[in-house]
């Protein structure tokens, strides 16, 4: 867990700081899509790189709103031909502020969707993410709490006899550290070993040559498609900012 600080201070180093009103309080609407808009406290960085928010996890968002309607959360989405992703746990990893869970715990709370989301990040993270349910007053739909990649899953997430407790894995801007990319993997591999494994949404920003490194090994195990039809593809594409659905293909 030490070397988490090691990660920090190298990406710190590699990617350029948020300017200065990624601190405080802010109002994400995206566009008018999330209302009452979503509140999210940044510490700018205090609290380690997830302190802020980064934008594969507004693009995420934004799919997240686009492909839901009065149907329900996500119901314009059809991950496999004729299938619906039933959302009644949701897990997000490298959660930061809380950004992704949090928009979603809206979309579910104002559809009176009894769905529970847990948001998710290292220790130091949890306060951020308390305080950002508290902000907005979904303590009843969204939960934070440590997850470290790479260690051991709490039993409220490992698969129990074979059988899936999370419905659906969220993961936005969490590839961007080569030192990460086994603990994430092991993670996602130990998420999805059991029948009918959840669906990973991965946004994904494009900083470095080695990501590929990561990918080239995830799909050892998963299927990799790149999803693109969402409004705003081409914009977040000229920002190198890309989504991904992630399907298990073996058992571990
Ligand atoms: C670039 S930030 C993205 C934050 C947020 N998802 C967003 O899009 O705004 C990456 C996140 O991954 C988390 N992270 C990095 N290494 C981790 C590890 N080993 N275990 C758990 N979380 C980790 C960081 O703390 C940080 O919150």
């Amino acid at each position: 867990m030490e070397d988490f600080f090691d990660f920090s201070s190298q990406l710190m180093e590699l990617t350029p700081s948020r300017p200065v009103e990624h601190l405080g309080d802010s109002d994400l609407s995206f566009g008018g899509k999330l209302q009452p808009a979503l509140k999210i406290h940044e510490d700018g960085g205090e609290s380690g790189c997830g302190g802020k928010v980064w934008i594969a996890g507004e693009l995420l968002c934004e799919f997240l709103l686009e492909k839901s309607d009065s149907n329900g959360v996500l119901s314009k989405w059809q991950h496999e031909k004729d299938s619906q992703i039933p959302l009644q746990t949701v897990l997000e990893l490298g959660s930061g502020t809380g950004l992704v869970g949090l928009c979603l715990g809206m979309m579910c709370k104002f559809r009176c969707e009894d769905s529970q989301i847990y948001i998710t990040d290292i220790d130091q993270l949890v306060p951020l993410m308390e305080r950002n349910i508290e902000l907005n007053k979904i303590q009843n739909n969204v939960i934070a709490k440590k997850l470290w990649w790479g260690e051991p899953l709490e039993s409220v997430f490992a698969p129990k006899e074979g059988i899936r407790t999370v419905d659906l894995i969220l993961a936005a801007d969490c590839v961007y550290l080569e030192k990460a990319f086994p603990l994430l993997e092991k993670t996602l591999l130990d998420l999805t070993d059991c029948e009918q494994p959840p669906v990973v949404l991965m946004s994904y920003k494009k900083r470095r040559k080695a990501d590929k490194n990561f990918f080239r090994n995830i799909k050892k195990n998963f299927l990799v498609s790149e999803i693109k039809d969402f409004a705003r593809y081409d914009q977040y594409l000229k920002q190198r900012t890309h989504l991904f659905q992630l399907i298990r293909i073996t058992k571990a």
